[in-house]
């Protein structure tokens, strides 16, 4: 089995396209907006920094020592318990469940980038019915958009590190950033800019609810692409001079950039025309289409070019989702990539039709479980078990199962005198904030 390896700048392009996703352009401004603003973006920045960054090294860890798929590198570094270990690199498979909701909501974008170009909705409710329709009534353009985005994905994918992933990042992340800041430096222009600052940077505590709380910091798990493997895989084909510690803190660093970026430029909009930034996951595909409405042709060209910046971030992250099981395939069953992409795609694409029909009047009924619908189900357990719960084995492996000078040799030259810090986070912080998370968000504790 050979991995390939990315070159240095395509590593960090491909890591932070997994990272920079729809969780940073769509997730993140309305969860911010729902949850009140600053003091959720602090408890977010707060989490990202102590927490999310630390695990990040770990996974990378994990990968650059192993240099194989997931399951592949946890048995070959486990010192003992080889057999058990092995079981913690199932974590790739999240990556399948998370793509089965993703690539819909992939679809849905790919279908906004075509429509705005015809007209941009004049009112909310003519906005609403555009995003109502799409989800709940005409499931048929939903699954040609969502198969659209898996054959788009799939076929990433199975050109390979090199050929594909590498490619794609160098060419989507700095197209996505240009547009973004691009956006940005407009939204300067508008009044609704500085209210949109004060919206996402004066922490008002008494909005900070315990929900509010416990979201944020899962969240910033889902952003930075940890717990499941993903940044692990791509560090597998990490080049052999790169700075572990360096790559995790720029990948990060972008990642939360980019985060505040979207939000700026989304509350500016919507501030400048009085909309209430608490509407959810519509925020972006109703609220902000009709606010673009004001601005005529502009309105048509920024919607455009935010829905092209939203797709490439999605894809770029989607790519990160299913290449671990690809690479566990191959490396296991000696797959070929075609083969083991094919195979992949097929189950999130059917999985992820169910979901899509979930949201659908017709469907509605047969596909709602534990009371929701099976897309709310999927996201749900994503976020509140799985993500945490991979996360979880990640730093009690690399915090107390791998050995102590393989870890120190490693890092400590990278991290000077933060190598205890870091160590204390992932034997002490980390896990007690993941477990934690997960009790919280599953509900047995309530705060
Ligand atoms: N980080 C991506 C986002 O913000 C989503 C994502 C990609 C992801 N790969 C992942 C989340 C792996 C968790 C694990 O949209």
């Amino acid at each position: 089995m050979k991995i390939q390896r990315f070159s240095r700048i395509g590593f960090v392009m491909a890591a932070a396209g997994s990272a920079v996703g729809l969780g940073n352009i769509w997730k993140f401004p309305y969860m911010t907006g729902v949850y009140g603003g600053g003091a959720f973006v602090l408890v977010y920045l707060i989490t990202i920094t102590f927490i999310g960054f630390s695990v990040m090294v770990a996974e990378m860890l994990i990968g650059a020592l192993g240099r194989k798929d997931t399951v592949g590198s946890f048995e070959a570094l486990a010192p003992s318990n080889k057999k058990y270990w092995k079981y913690a690199g199932f974590m790739s498979f999240n990556g399948i469940i998370i793509m089965t909701f993703y690539s819909v909501v992939i679809g849905w974008i790919f279908y906004y980038l075509v429509r705005v170009l015809f007209s941009l909705p004049s009112t909310p409710n003519e906005a609403k019915e555009i995003f109502n329709t799409l989800v709940g009534s005409s499931p048929a353009i939903a699954i040609f958009c969502h198969t659209l985005s898996v054959v788009i994905v799939g076929y990433i994918v199975h050109k390979g590190i090199k050929g594909g992933i590498e490619k794609i990042n160098l060419i989507l992340m700095p197209s996505l950033m240009i547009i973004l800041f691009g956006l940005l430096f407009y939204s300067f222009t508008l009044d609704g800019f500085s209210k949109a600052l004060a919206f996402m940077f004066e922490p008002r505590w008494d909005k900070l609810t315990s929900e509010a709380f416990i979201r944020a910091i899962g969240h910033s798990f889902f952003t930075l692409s940890l717990g499941m493997g993903a940044i692990m895989t791509y560090a597998a084909s990490l080049p052999k001079e790169a700075s572990i510690t360096k790559t995790a803190f720029i990948v990060t660093f972008m990642d939360t950039l980019i985060a505040l970026v979207a939000g700026l430029v989304i509350f500016s909009f919507i501030f400048q025309f009085g909309a209430k930034p608490s509407q959810g996951p519509g925020l972006v595909f109703i609220s902000l289409p009709t606010i673009l409405h004001n601005f005529g042709y502009l309105g048509t060209f920024f919607a455009f070019l935010f829905f092209l910046a939203v797709a490439f971030a999605g894809i770029t992250s989607a790519i990160s989702l299913v290449e671990p099981v690809v690479q566990y395939l191959i490396d296991r069953f000696n797959f070929s990539r075609t083969k083991a992409v094919i195979f992949i795609s097929f189950i999130y694409w059917v999985i992820g039709i169910l979901a899509l029909l979930s949201y659908t009047n017709s469907f509605k009924e047969v596909l709602t479980i534990f009371n929701k619908p099976l897309f709310d189900v999927l996201e749900y357990m994503t976020d509140s078990i799985l993500l945490p719960l991979g996360g979880f084995l990640i730093v009690i492996f690399v915090g107390y199962v791998l050995q102590k000078d393989r870890v120190k040799a490693a890092l400590e030259s990278e991290m000077g005198r933060f190598y205890p810090i870091w160590m204390f986070s992932i034997r002490y912080i980390a896990p007690i904030a993941l477990i934690f998370m997960m009790l919280n968000l599953i509900g047995i504790i309530k705060l």
